[in-house]
Parts: C-alpha cells; structure tokens; sequence
C-alpha cells in the first residue's frame, strides 16, 4: 500500500461545503476520508454521495449497534451508498455482526471494541465484570473476525494485543496519531504516524493536524513521508 493510502482524514465537521472543501483539497492523491454520525445526522445520503463524487473513498462511521434484524436493514441500506469502509460495535454480538457482512459484501467492515472514553473502573462498573478492558478488546476482535469482518478500530494503545490476537491478515484503524510537529489537541495519548505502524497499524486516522494546518496538503505530505521513512526502515 502506498503511504498515502494510508492516511484515513477525519472530516469532524457536519457541514457539507467545508467537508467538500478538504476532500477537494486532498484528493485525489489523498482519498480515504472518515465522516460520521454528525455529518450523516445533518446531511444524510445525499451529503455523502456528494462527498463521494468530490473523490472521497468515505469510512462511514456509523457505529451500528442494535438487534440483528435492525443492524441488517441499516446494512442494507448502506450497501447503495456504496462507501469505502463502514463499522459497528462489536458488543452487538456475533449475530449482528454476521448480519451486516451479509448485507455489506464489498465494503470494509470494521468493528469497534471497547471504546476509549472508557476508562477501566467506568467500563468493569458499567457492563458488570470482571473482565479488564484489555481481556474484552481482544475477545470482541477475535469474535469479529470470526463473524467475518474486515479488521477493527482501536487506539494506539491496543494496537499491539490486537495483532498478537487476530494476526496479520486482518485491518487495524487507529486515531489518536500526532506527528511529532503537530499539536495535541484534547488527544491526551497519542501516537506518532511511524510509532503506530510499528505497532501494527494499517491504516491512520488523522483530523486536526492535516485539515486544520494552514496547508492540508502540505501537512499529509509530511506524514505521508514520515510513513514512507517509518516502513522503508521496517524493512531493513
Ligand atoms: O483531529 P483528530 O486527529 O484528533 O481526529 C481523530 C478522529 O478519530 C476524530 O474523528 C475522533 O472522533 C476519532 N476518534 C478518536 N479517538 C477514539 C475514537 C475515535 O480520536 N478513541
């Protein structure tokens, strides 16, 4: 894969002219384009089309979560949108998981395990377990290979437990990335582009340091060279 391609660009806004304006910016030697709930809340399919024919490769993330039946009407239904890559919450099940692979056969479908505003104490209190947050990660990556997913989204932080888990053949997305130049944001842990391949990662989701630098375009380019150094080296 080449470097670029890489690169997931956050579009965290739900207006669809400023969405147009980065993905018009960047493409097409950038492509893949994350947008979520509130872009797809405020403009629905039709704004994502329009995303689409700009010439964005889009990762939808909608984060399904419901019974199976309702999960694979939602699947359906996407499946004419025709997106790039589109996930759900692995805490639906295997059932609900298999039921949107039926429905999504040409998208990447991607799992999201436990998520990051979670902290330990919260996450044990809240489901009632004992399980850590670590232990329940990687048996939610497993059950979505299982259920024949395309790989999962997780922080840089399980990046590592996830591979050993699932192996290599399956996808692992990751945000929270700063380059080193850039600045932080609320991230409070974050990750360097080359760190986070290192680690395991396929692709990067990256926001604030390319679509709110002066020059986007110059700002992917950086990483997109800091990942080109990074894998060159990892090669070696
Ligand atoms: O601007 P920034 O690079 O921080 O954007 C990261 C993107 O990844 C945002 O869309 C954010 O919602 C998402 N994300 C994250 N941390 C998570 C899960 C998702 O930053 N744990």
């Amino acid at each position: 894969m080449k470097a670029a391609e890489r690169i997931i660009v956050a579009l965290d806004t739900p207006d669809p002219a400023r969405a147009r304006e980065i993905v018009e910016s960047l493409a097409p030697d950038y492509a893949h384009f994350k947008t979520g709930l509130e872009f797809f809340c405020s403009g629905g399919p039709r704004a994502v089309s329009d995303l689409q024919s700009s010439g964005a490769n889009l990762f939808l993330d909608l984060k399904l979560h419901d019974i199976p039946n309702t999960v694979r009407g939602a699947a359906r239904a996407l499946a004419s949108l025709d997106v790039w890559m589109t996930n759900l919450h692995a805490s639906g099940g295997a059932e609900m998981m298999r039921a949107a692979r039926e429905e999504l056969p040409d998208a990447l479908l991607i799992a999201v395990t436990v998520l990051t505003s979670f902290d330990e104490d919260t996450f044990r209190g809240h489901i009632g377990t004992d399980s850590s947050v670590e232990d329940t990660v990687r048996r939610w990556a497993l059950a979505s290979r299982e259920a024949g997913l395309d790989g999962v989204v997780c922080s840089p932080q399980e990046i590592r437990v996830v591979r050993e888990e699932v192996g290599r053949d399956f996808l692992i997305v990751t945000p929270g990335i700063r380059p080193a130049w850039a600045a932080r944001g609320d991230q409070r842990r974050v990750t360097t582009p080359a760190e986070a391949l290192e680690l395991g990662a396929d692709y990067l989701v990256i926001g604030r340091p390319i679509t709110a630098a002066p020059d986007p375009r110059e700002a992917a380019q950086r990483i997109a060279m800091e990942i080109e150094q990074a894998e060159g080296s990892e090669l070696t």
